[in-house]
């Protein structure tokens, strides 16, 4: 693991974060995760873009802007050192006192882990994962909106928790309105008549760059594609269900509460995964070296 904290790579031990730090003591901040691929930050350029966003959002100063955000994630990726690695870049509130006004703390404060991260073992990758559909059901925006990748993540968490509990792999959760929303910290895929559907970030989803990504593979491979809401039913009909995630990257779904669903095969993602393999080698920002 390497590790950026404030302004520079530190050692691993001596990585810690004051107990004071708002991100700690309310979840007040913002994260990315991405992905080295054949020694290239995939979509670079649009996670600094999503974290400026969110940034914006939460009327939160990114230190150093965005240049000192890229700075610290090449940095980071560099001395780790490897030709595949998870970036997780994390902005926080930054130190203050107790109290949950933002405005007491000075600084905000940057992070940046490169590490291994590993979600879903082969077997699973390649059989399928099994969903459950979480009791939790995902905040609407005018409460906590998706579409910022905050540090609170306790829906998700809480989401994953019962999906785990229950023996299950991951948690489907939908809003309010009974429609899908997305994965624990994932995007959601379907695919019927030959047609992918995703939800729309307005259901309660993050804006994913993997399912940016995915859609623009599927006009490019000529594969017709379409954002708009879906129930579990279209899950239970479906060809195909998958998820996508700098985490996850794409994982087929094989059970939905305890019933197989798609077919043996896989078509649709199995092309889809095809190019964004090809897509991983080809763009993406060199680490050089
Ligand atoms: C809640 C949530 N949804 C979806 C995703 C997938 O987004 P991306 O493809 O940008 O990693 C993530 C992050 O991995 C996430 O945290």
């Amino acid at each position: 693991m390497k590790v950026w904290l404030d302004g520079g790579l530190v050692e691993e031990a001596e990585a810690r974060v004051p107990v004071t730090d708002h991100g700690f003591l309310y979840g007040d901040g913002i994260f990315e995760g991405m992905r080295v691929y054949h020694r290239k930050l995939f979509r670079l350029e649009d996670h600094l873009a999503r974290l400026a966003t969110a940034a914006r959002a939460l009327a939160l100063e990114i230190p150093g802007g965005v240049d000192g955000a890229r700075q610290a994630v090449l940095e980071t990726a560099r001395a780790f050192d490897q030709d595949e690695a998870y970036l997780r870049l994390i902005v926080s509130r930054g130190e203050g006192p107790l109290g949950v006004d933002p405005t007491t703390c000075p600084r905000s404060r940057l992070v940046c882990i490169a590490d291994d991260v590993r979600i879903y073992s082969d077997e699973k990758m390649h059989a399928g994962i099994s969903l459950i559909t979480s009791s939790w059901r995902r905040p609407s925006a005018d409460v906590l909106d998706p579409r910022v990748k905050s540090l609170n993540y306790l829906n998700n968490a809480m989401a994953k928790l019962e999906a785990r509990q229950r023996g299950a792999d991951e948690a489907l959760l939908l809003n309010a309105a009974g429609h899908i929303a997305e994965a624990s910290v994932a995007n959601l895929f379907a695919v019927r008549e030959g047609k992918l559907l995703t939800p729309p970030a307005t259901d309660g989803a993050l804006e994913g760059i993997t399912r940016r990504s995915i859609l623009e593979l599927a006009a490019q491979e000529g594969l017709p594609a379409e954002e708009r809401s879906l129930g579990r039913f279209d899950l239970f009909a479906a060809s195909e269900v998958f998820l996508t995630g700098s985490g996850a990257r794409i994982v087929p779904v094989g059970s939905l509460d305890g019933r197989p669903i798609g077919g043996s095969t896989r078509p649709v993602m199995d092309q889809l995964s095809l190019a964004f393999g090809r897509l991983t080698e080809e763009a993406g920002t060199p680490l050089g070296g």
